[in-house]
């Protein structure tokens, strides 16, 4: 697949107004994307998991208007208009225009809400842009005749790239890849894929609960995260090494060997903040009580024999991940011991999910 098999043939139907509903969570990476090209082409690959609770609802309505001229649009979140979401969605129509060339036909209505409160520190633009981006297609499945299940699933993901890439692993569940890794079957720079091999049943309902640490907004956009990583002086090396742990977890995916598991995924995450702080700017997106956490994980494990680790984002919350049969213990532990180093204690007990839902 090449950008021009998501240029659409010529539109058959026609659609004068109407709406659809669609519910897409937020994901995790374990094996993380840092860097990208022109065009949102991811530096490496990347692997995540899909979440359940975290998620975006977003109805979108239209009605074909008088002139094809420019975009028109409004947004709504929580009910309440958000003018200042507009440069952003105005930028991904531009971005997508050539793939969905029916987007100045109409007016939109674009009315969204989160499961998660709106200042969590947890990034929406995952959930929200493939949100968006599913409703466009269920659109522009009615223009067409027909458009394969795989199609839809592969430009939605296509299209929700164009707006965060990290959105494009949103659309189905319950493990994704992104960007072509040489044994992974099917694996794209331009859409995320079901993760297509064995994985083993430890990996089923895998927990994560996300604690709070800061609830304020990024410090770092990804945007400008991103470009750090162009000149940063171990670039090359990063993207490589993502490739070889993408390796490694196919096969800790098959056998479920969660020792070797946390050994990858925690590794990521602090690769994640070490290319933050050796690049110039240099930024440290971690808090005090991130570290009290990560050291009180790590006490836990050895004095249990858990299997819980941690992952981050490009900030300071902290995503406890561990297996469904450990689900009591360790929430016991996190109450009894994590809770405390959130901000008014406030954690979002979630699990991997299966991908996005039509409501509507
Ligand atoms: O999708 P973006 O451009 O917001 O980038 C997300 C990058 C990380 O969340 C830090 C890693 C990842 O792979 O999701």
């Amino acid at each position: 697949m090449t950008e021009k098999d998501f240029i659409p043939k010529a539109y058959t139907n026609t659609l004068e107004n109407g709406n659809f509903t669609w519910s897409s969570p937020s994901n995790i990476a374990l094996v993380k994307y840092w860097g990208k090209k022109k065009h949102q082409i991811p530096e490496n690959p990347s692997v995540s998991f899909t979440l359940d609770y975290c998620k975006t609802t977003t109805t979108l309505s239209f009605s074909k208007k008088s002139d094809s001229d420019s975009f028109s649009f409004e947004i709504f979140l929580d009910g309440k208009k958000q003018d200042d979401f507009k440069p952003k969605i105005e930028t991904f129509f531009k971005r997508i225009e050539t793939y969905l060339p029916f987007l100045k036909d109409y007016h939109f209505k674009i009315e969204t809400s989160n499961s998660f409160p709106h200042s969590s520190g947890i990034a929406s633009s995952a959930s929200g842009m493939s949100a968006l981006a599913l409703c466009l297609m269920s659109l522009e499945k009615q223009l067409l005749v027909d458009v394969s299940e795989e199609h839809f699933n592969q430009k939605t993901s296509f299209l929700a790239r164009l707006g965060s890439g990290s959105a494009c692993r949103s659309i189905e569940g319950d493990l994704v890849a992104w960007g072509t890794h040489k044994e992974i079957e099917g694996s794209s720079d331009y859409y995320g894929v079901k993760y297509p091999q064995k994985v083993h049943e430890l990996f089923r309902n895998y927990q994560d609960t996300i604690l709070l640490v800061d609830k304020g907004e990024k410090q770092v956009s990804s945007t400008v995260g991103h470009n750090l990583m162009h000149n940063h002086p171990f670039a090359e090396r990063r993207f490589e090494q993502a490739h070889e742990n993408m390796s490694k977890l196919i096969s800790i995916f098959e056998t479920g060997d969660l020792d070797a598991f946390i050994k990858i995924v925690e590794s990521e995450a602090l690769t994640l903040h070490a290319m933050m702080m050796t690049s110039m700017p240099y930024f440290i997106l971690m808090k005090p009580n991130t570290l009290e956490i990560i050291n009180k994980i790590w006490a836990y494990r050895a004095k249990t024999n858990s299997k819980i680790c941690f992952t981050l984002d490009a900030g300071a919350n902290v995503h406890v991940l561990y297996p469904e049969n450990e689900k009591n213990t360790v929430l016991e532990f996190i109450k009894d011991e994590l809770v405390a180093y959130c901000q008014n204690g406030h954690f979002i007990a979630d699990q991997i999910g299966f991908g996005a839902q039509l409501m509507s």
